[in-house]
């Protein structure tokens, strides 16, 4: 592994040049690849050869964007997929068996969520979940088919921290692949392989790609598990468009300084949320009050982009704070150069029975804010002017 820093990794790890000595990588479009002689095809598909043969097995363009994040990441190899949540199912349909079972935090990702519940019971794979603030509680629903324990820290909506050294611990001891959607914090800010992660996970489609335009999912850790995940994803057809990889490999080349900006107009929106008489709770893992604070210290460099806050006035209050936003959007992305707020009570969550939503920390007034680019004084006049409308 190369000892350079995480930006140098980020712009500097590129395919090799074509002939006209390109100073940026090149887009190849291209869905296959051609042959010298019947030799060489014979020994590509025997897999003698490391080479692009079809573009649903590997491209250029894939590939660059793959090595950057494992080398951003700290892992051994990876695969690129068209959204993130290809690549959340790929892996675990490349990895488990029927009747397997999994131990998840119960705050993941809502298809996520979906994908547990609704989709793997099919193969009769079931999921039993801890909460966040009870890792003490994981040990005792480990059965002898669990395989795999899976978490995303910091969570989303609620933007809360989990202990990855202990889930690392807990992973290694019962012989389990640690599985960590890394998409909140992104390899700039957190790289859960230093925690025993076996898998790291991301939507690119969030800050690796940063400004709203592409879909893309990779995984990356330990070149075994890994092997599994491309002769499964080669086979069924998941793979990342080359298109997307080249605008995702040179959004990468800026995601440093677009997070650091992010991470510091966050905690800005965060402070002020704070001192605002019509909010009851700011969570932001690097403001003080936060109640992993010295958790989040540790495990990140800075605290992500993502505010979440507790509107006083419950459902009622968080429509008419939507309502009253003039400048940021209401969208169901994030990690966007356009700051995005979302109120998950009345809208992705509305569906949901309360008493479940509540398990997961989604009280009704809580409102996500992906705070973006924009300048901080803007964003918080808008936050400002809708929370006093
Ligand atoms: C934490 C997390 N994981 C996975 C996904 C799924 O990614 P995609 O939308 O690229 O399929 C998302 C999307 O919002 C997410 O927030």
């Amino acid at each position: 592994m190369s000892s350079k820093h995480i930006e140098t990794q980020a712009i500097r790890t590129q395919i090799e040049r074509s002939q006209y000595l390109e100073h940026s990588s090149p887009l190849y479009l291209t869905s296959s690849y051609v042959f010298e002689d019947a030799e060489d095809m014979r020994a590509s598909f025997a897999d003698e050869k490391q080479r692009n043969i079809y573009s649903r097995y590997s491209n250029p363009n894939t590939s660059e964007f793959v090595e950057k994040v494992c080398r951003m990441e700290g892992a051994e190899r990876g695969y690129a997929f068209a959204s993130g949540m290809s690549a959340v199912f790929s892996t675990f349909a490349a990895l488990l068996n029927s009747e397997d079972h999994i131990v998840s935090c119960r705050s993941i990702f809502g298809s996520t969520q979906t994908l547990f519940n609704n989709i793997l019971p099919k193969w009769n794979i079931a999921t039993s979940y801890f909460k966040m603030d009870e890792l003490d509680t994981i040990e005792s629903l480990i059965q002898p088919n669990t395989r795999v324990i899976y978490a995303e820290s910091p969570t989303n909506p609620a933007v809360d921290i989990l202990d990855l050294q202990r889930l690392g611990d807990i992973a290694k001891k019962h012989e389990l692949i640690f599985i960590i959607d890394n998409c909140f914090a992104t390899p700039y800010l957190q790289q859960p392989i230093k925690f025993g992660a076996d898998l790291v996970i991301h939507s690119a489609t969030k800050l690796m790609d940063g400004q709203g335009r592409v879909l893309g999912g990779v995984v990356v850790g330990s070149s075994n598990f890994i092997q599994k995940i491309y002769l499964f994803s080669r086979n069924t057809g998941p793979a990342l468009s080359p298109f997307n990889a080249w605008v995702l490999s040179k959004s990468l080349e800026t995601l440093a300084v677009r997070v650091d900006r992010h991470c510091d107009s966050a905690l800005k929106v965060a402070t002020f949320l704070e001192s605002h008489k019509n909010v009851n709770v700011v969570k932001y893992p690097f403001l003080k009050s936060h109640p992993q604070y010295e958790l989040a210290k540790q495990q990140m460099k800075l605290g992500g982009n993502v505010v979440a806050f507790e509107i006083k006035g419950g459902i009622e209050a968080g429509r008419t704070f939507l309502n009253a936003i003039k400048l940021l959007s209401l969208s169901a992305n994030l990690g966007d150069t356009r700051t995005i707020v979302t109120h998950p009570a009345s809208t992705t969550h509305a569906k949901i029975p309360e008493d479940v939503r509540l398990e997961t920390d989604i009280t009704s007034g809580l409102i996500r804010i992906s705070v973006g680019l924009e300048h901080p004084e803007d964003i918080i006049n808008d936050l400002k002017q809708a929370l006093e409308n």
